[in-house]
């Protein structure tokens, strides 16, 4: 299997609190990978350490390997600013800047960067709406504060801005848990056209959408309170929905806890 992202042995802490307990995981391109548990059990934080952004909390740190094309992300001489580039990350709420335009939102990162030729903005402001499809809805509008759209279009803002300085890797942590069922479908249609062109890695406590957009599910569980969140398997999202190897995984898909 070709392997964009490869996870060994990912041991996760917070100070003295060992959260993420030794997961070792394979991410193909151009895939959906969903992350699915109990919460507390440690998604978010291993999502958080796919781009280097677990670090940032103060006293958190990472132990173990994680591969970006066979590129190990937490070597010495890797800048953790051109991992975010490369692996972008859309937030549980929408969090566009409110009273920025809608233009300025989605390049943002790109003027950050020092680009300020308006031709070129105004174009991968263009595409990333289009990709993000949200273009038709804002072409409009482009300079209206962004916090003037609606939930679900703010949640769409947010990935035309992740895709605007067009990363390899999407990461998205319950990208649909504030919005209605509508957006949240708008959401998930918009995932199956992403996966062309990037690969992605999304957390929700959402089963049915885990078995509606991902290829993959990884499954992880607590063994109990204080312990470490570990995976428990990973696997085809149909085998994991319709027989998967391990009981824990049965019991949790089934609703018997979680
Ligand atoms: N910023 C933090 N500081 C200290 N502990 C944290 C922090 N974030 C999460 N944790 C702890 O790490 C464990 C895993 O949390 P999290 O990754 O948020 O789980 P999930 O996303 O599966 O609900 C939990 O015990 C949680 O309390
Ligand atoms: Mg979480």
């Amino acid at each position: 299997m070709a392997k964009r992202i490869d996870v060994k042995d990912l041991n996760l802490y917070y100070g003295k609190f060992h959260a993420v307990d030794q997961v070792s995981l394979a991410v193909p391109p151009h895939s959906v990978t969903a992350f699915i548990g109990p919460s507390g059990c440690g998604k978010s934080t291993v999502l958080r350490s796919l781009n280097r952004m677990h670090e940032v909390i103060p006293g958190a740190r990472a132990e173990g390997k994680v591969l970006l094309d066979g590129e190990d992300i937490y070597a010495s001489t890797i800048d953790p600013v051109s991992v975010r580039r490369t692996i972008g990350m859309v937030f549980q709420r929408p969090n566009p800047f409110p009273t920025m335009s809608i233009r300025d939102n989605v390049v943002a990162g790109l003027k950050l960067a020092g680009e300020r030729d308006k031709r070129k903005l105004d174009e991968v402001a263009e595409r990333a709406l289009r990709g993000a499809n949200l273009w038709a809805e804002v072409k409009d509008r482009l300079n209206r504060p962004g916090g003037g759209l609606s939930g679900g279009q703010q949640q769409r803002l947010c990935i035309a801005r992740a895709i605007a300085v067009r990363p390899d890797v999407l990461l998205m942590d319950e990208p649909c848990s504030a919005l209605d069922p509508i957006s949240t479908l708008a959401i998930e249609d918009l995932i199956g056209e992403l996966k062309k062109d990037y690969t992605i890695v999304i957390v929700t406590h959402n089963m049915q959408q885990a078995a509606r957009v991902s290829d993959q599910t990884a499954f992880f569980n607590l063994a109990g309170v204080g312990q470490p969140g570990r995976l428990v398997e990973i696997d085809e999202t149909e085998r994991i929905f319709s027989n998967p190897g391990q009981k824990a995984t049965e019991d949790y898909i089934s609703g018997r806890f979680g």
